[in-house]
């Protein structure tokens, strides 16, 4: 095949996301480097790199160009988001020996919404967010018992992460007159958890909890509701010493997350999050959407750090945990 030849198969089998076939255009020892990322060598190597896009994102190549100049081939290529990039292909024996890409990777993630602002993540889907939550029988149990874990004599509730107040309708089932703060960086989740409960004692709060002050021995519990994984050590241990200083002398936090039950777990999923943010160029301290869960062992110690007594693992459901940390 001549090189326009064997791009126009190329750009098939690419689209066809067809990595045993594409892969079948190398040499053996072909050379395949995406400027973007180190040069991948070999013909198995390249396989795998293209099994790997393939499952990431959906790609679409659309031909702009394709020019030939004796045994190289040139492609400009764009895709349907408009995303554009050009590859250089060299030619042998109507195989690619080496080939080199040019494209912009923060680009293609922002394109391809890879990592999503903690707000914008929200507020995108806030019409079919409780749905979601409550087709999850393991959350809907969470509200249930978390509310039957809330001391009888909580009168003044700070709720971190509070959303639309999923968890606060069970809560005013139990204590109807409980007073209310809840913090919650979306304005949009808040304002319908406001419409939700008029007429009730709630005082709601624009802001990133992890920033905001919450004062000193002001309430009787603390609350948090799957909102915290996505922090990581460092922030959650400050966030605690927050809590813990809110909180009365004999004050409880309860918290409902997502958690894991291995450290490998807990590792991918922490190195998966650095190495996205890493690639998208996203600065420490900026939140943006991705699930970090915890091990309950660590979640316990964290808490204990932070400088509660008494720390215990209430309930679990799936990969849904209670926490309960006593003051004092
Ligand atoms: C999965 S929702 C849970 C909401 C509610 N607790 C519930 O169970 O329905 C997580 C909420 O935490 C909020 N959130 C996440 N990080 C936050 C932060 N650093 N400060 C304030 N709110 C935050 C989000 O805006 C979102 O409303």
């Amino acid at each position: 095949m001549k090189p326009k030849q064997l791009i126009e198969k190329w750009v098939e089998l690419f689209n066809q996301g067809n990595a045993e076939k594409i892969s079948e255009l190398y040499h053996e020892n072909a050379v395949n480097h995406q400027v973007v990322n180190e040069p991948i060598e070999g013909k198995q190597n390249i396989y795998k790199m293209f099994c790997n896009d393939f499952s990431k994102a959906e790609m679409v190549c659309i031909v702009e160009n394709i020019f030939e100049d004796g045994d190289w081939g040139i492609l400009e290529w764009k895709n349907p988001k408009g995303f554009r990039g050009c590859g250089f292909f060299n030619v042998i024996d109507g195989k690619i020996i080496f080939q080199r890409g040019y494209w912009d990777k923060l680009t293609f993630y922002k394109l391809n919404n890879m990592l999503e602002k903690m707000d914008d993540f929200f507020e995108n889907r806030i019409d079919s967010y409780e749905e979601h939550m409550m087709s999850e029988s393991h959350i809907r149990n969470g509200y249930i018992k978390f509310a039957e874990l809330l001391p009888e004599n909580s009168r003044v509730l700070l709720d971190l992460g509070c959303g639309t107040g999923l968890e606060l309708v069970e809560i005013f089932k139990r204590s109807p007159a409980i007073n209310v703060t809840g913090i919650d960086m979306s304005q949009k989740m808040l304002d319908k958890l406001q419409q939700k409960f008029a007429g009730k004692n709630i005082n709601l709060i624009k802001a990133n909890y992890l920033e905001y002050d919450f004062g000193k021995h002001i309430y009787d519990t603390v609350i948090s509701y799957q909102t915290l994984h996505h922090f990581e050590y460092e922030e959650k241990i400050k966030l605690y010493r927050k809590i813990f200083n809110a909180l009365v002398p004999n004050g409880q936090y309860i918290e409902c997350d997502y958690m894991v039950f291995t450290q490998e777990e807990e590792d991918f999923h922490s190195e998966e999050n650095k190495k996205l943010r890493m690639e998208q160029g996203i600065k420490d301290g900026e939140l943006y959407h991705y699930d970090i869960p915890y091990t309950i062992g660590n979640q316990i110690m964290m808490l204990k750090k932070a400088g509660f007594k008494n720390v215990k693992e209430e309930w679990k459901e799936k990969n849904a945990v209670i926490i309960r940390a006593i003051k004092y």
